[in-house]
């Protein structure tokens, strides 16, 4: 017979749901804001649309019984998850809570999280973390560290088929930083999060050094030195603002290509300020954003890894609507040269954008690879050769526009059409030869300036005979490497149009179990 629902049954759910919604309680919760941080209900509240958010697992609860645990439960367990909309878009969330007991990871915690990692992958969403934890629970011992590789496990079969972004929002130590390390993007929060893997104390004890978790981890050190995060956020209002941003250039997975949003060509809309960026002087530097900024939709650039590696320029934007990802050498910072940090950034970013069918626009101005004995020994070899093979195995659109120099191997790592390029444009004041013309004739015409009555004369002449025959973009463009030599006001209507006539581009690569990219 069917009966109501009693009111003691009605009861015993609100007070459950109440429980849970207070978490480790109202004091710790007010420690949390003292910090500066904001509860993990009161990030997801912000980062998800209104009323979007259901939550998976609110009663879930710890199986320990060691060392106290079996008087401290708590509805949750550390980590609220769930699925909702940022956008509209179905998104699948956790966030990790640190008022109870410090939002560590248990064996029910890591379950939690996983349950939700297999939801997105069946249903192709992006995997939004939100980490605010003390770290593998203590009490638990090797349960729990089970419970981190069961989620590092799914972040590794999750690369590649959807996005995966990581927030660090609190501490973040120990093995744990490397569930984020494998996710596509990583944020975080100036002052309040931290990420490393022994901390200041392991550090003083092995090494002597004195350092604070700031120093060693924090926000500007991971965004500056290490390139660990890919962004720095100055609190976390930004931090879940920049999430959303980002996902409105990328696609649900990698069966789907990125949202494009309508785009109305202004008809006054003029380039020219494209004609006057480069400078007489080809030794003289510019800022790539601005060539960037000229070409793209108006405030559509969205930079990724902004100080990190600055002598390369990425981040997504937009081309009369559409999605793209963008790679730029950067000439006002070592004059654009690329080094390691330059290639292992690019050809992450690269990589990320052909897993997820974002066409690559690469904007070139390169006078070589940085020489010397710090970047030999340190690997320069095997770093640059990443971004060589990140391009070499892309099979989105590529488009590359060549402003100024395109020196040596770099001509041909820089998305040449030799390694699958779909169309390379130059500017006319591109230059594209093996190296520079004074470098270029010091060693062919050696002989020559040595013997001559004036040397300085000589070179100076054969310098000039060099730069005429290939300083310029017209060796290549009669072999056909270079596709259109075209001015710089016209750059955005051609790629415009490029992209649109290659949207349809199907590549298939040779059958294989996976490659094995020079790691
Ligand atoms: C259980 C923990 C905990 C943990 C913190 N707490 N970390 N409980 N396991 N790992 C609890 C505290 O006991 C405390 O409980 C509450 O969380 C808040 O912690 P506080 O220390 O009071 O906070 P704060 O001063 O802000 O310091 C935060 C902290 C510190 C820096 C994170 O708690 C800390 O150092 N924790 C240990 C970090 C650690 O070594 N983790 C293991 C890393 S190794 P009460 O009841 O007082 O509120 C690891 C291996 C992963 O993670 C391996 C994967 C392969």
């Amino acid at each position: 017979m069917a009966g109501e629902i009693r009111n003691s049954q009605i009861e015993t759910l609100e007070r459950k749901n109440a429980e849970a919604l207070l978490g480790g309680g109202q004091d710790r919760i007010e420690a949390q804001h003292k910090k500066g941080k904001l509860t993990a209900r009161e990030r997801i509240h912000l980062l998800m649309d209104e009323n979007s958010f259901e939550e998976i697992g609110k009663f879930v609860m710890h199986r320990s019984k060691d060392f106290g645990l079996d008087k401290q439960y708590y509805l949750g367990d550390g980590v609220v998850t769930g699925y909702g909309t940022i956008n509209g878009r179905l998104v699948y969330v956790f966030s990790q809570d640190f008022t109870v007991l410090g939002g560590s990871l248990s064996e029910t915690h890591a379950e939690k999280i996983v349950k939700i990692m297999e939801l997105a992958m069946k249903n192709g969403a992006p995997v939004i973390g939100l980490n605010d934890s003390g770290g593998a629970r203590i009490q638990e011992g090797v349960v729990s560290l089970g419970g981190y590789a069961d989620i590092f496990y799914r972040n590794t079969l999750a690369s590649g088929v959807i996005p995966q972004i990581s927030a660090i929002m609190g501490p973040c130590a120990g093995g744990a930083v490397y569930s984020p390390a494998i996710t596509d993007f990583i944020m975080m929060v100036e002052d309040t999060s931290y990420m490393f893997v022994t901390g200041p104390n392991v550090v003083k004890t092995v090494t002597h050094e004195n350092v604070t978790s700031e120093e060693l981890g924090g926000a500007s050190t991971h965004s500056t030195k290490s390139g660990v995060t890919h962004f720095s956020c100055a609190n976390e209002v930004e931090c879940i603002n920049y999430i959303k941003t980002l996902l409105s250039y990328i696609p649900q997975n990698c069966e789907e290509l990125p949202p494009s949003i309508p785009y109305e060509e202004k008809a006054d809309e003029t380039r020219a300020v494209l004609d006057t960026i480069i400078p007489e002087n080809p030794n003289q530097p510019y800022d790539m954003r601005e060539v960037i900024e000229g070409i793209i939709d108006a405030d559509s650039f969205f930079e990724v890894h902004k100080n990190f590696g600055e002598n390369i320029v990425v981040g997504f934007a937009r081309l009369g609507g559409r999605s793209i990802g963008i790679v730029g050498n950067q000439p006002a910072v070592l004059a654009g040269v690329l080094d390691i940090n330059a290639s292992t950034k690019a050809a992450r970013f690269v990589r990320f954008c052909d897993s997820f069918n974002v066409p690559l626009l690469v904007l070139e101005d390169v006078p070589g690879f940085l020489p010397g004995t710090d970047q030999e020994w340190r690997g320069i070899i095997t770093n640059g050769a990443k971004l060589l093979y990140a391009f070499c195995e892309a099979t989105v659109p590529r488009i590359t526009v060549i402003t100024r120099k395109a020196y040596g191997g770099a001509y041909d790592v820089m998305n040449s059409k030799h390694i699958g390029a779909d169309m390379n444009y130059a500017w006319p004041t591109a230059e594209i030869a093996v190296m520079g013309a004074q470098g270029a004739a010091e060693i062919i015409f050696k002989r020559e300036i040595a013997e001559a009555e004036d040397p300085a004369a000589k070179l100076a002449e054969k310098v000039q005979e060099y730069k005429d025959k290939f300083a310029t973009p017209y060796r290549a463009a009669h072999r056909g490497f270079i596709d259109e030599v075209i001015m710089p006001n016209e750059t955005r209507a051609k790629l415009i149009k490029a992209f649109k006539m290659l949207e349809n581009k199907a590549v298939t690569l040779p059958r294989k179990k996976h490659g094995n990219i020079p790691l």
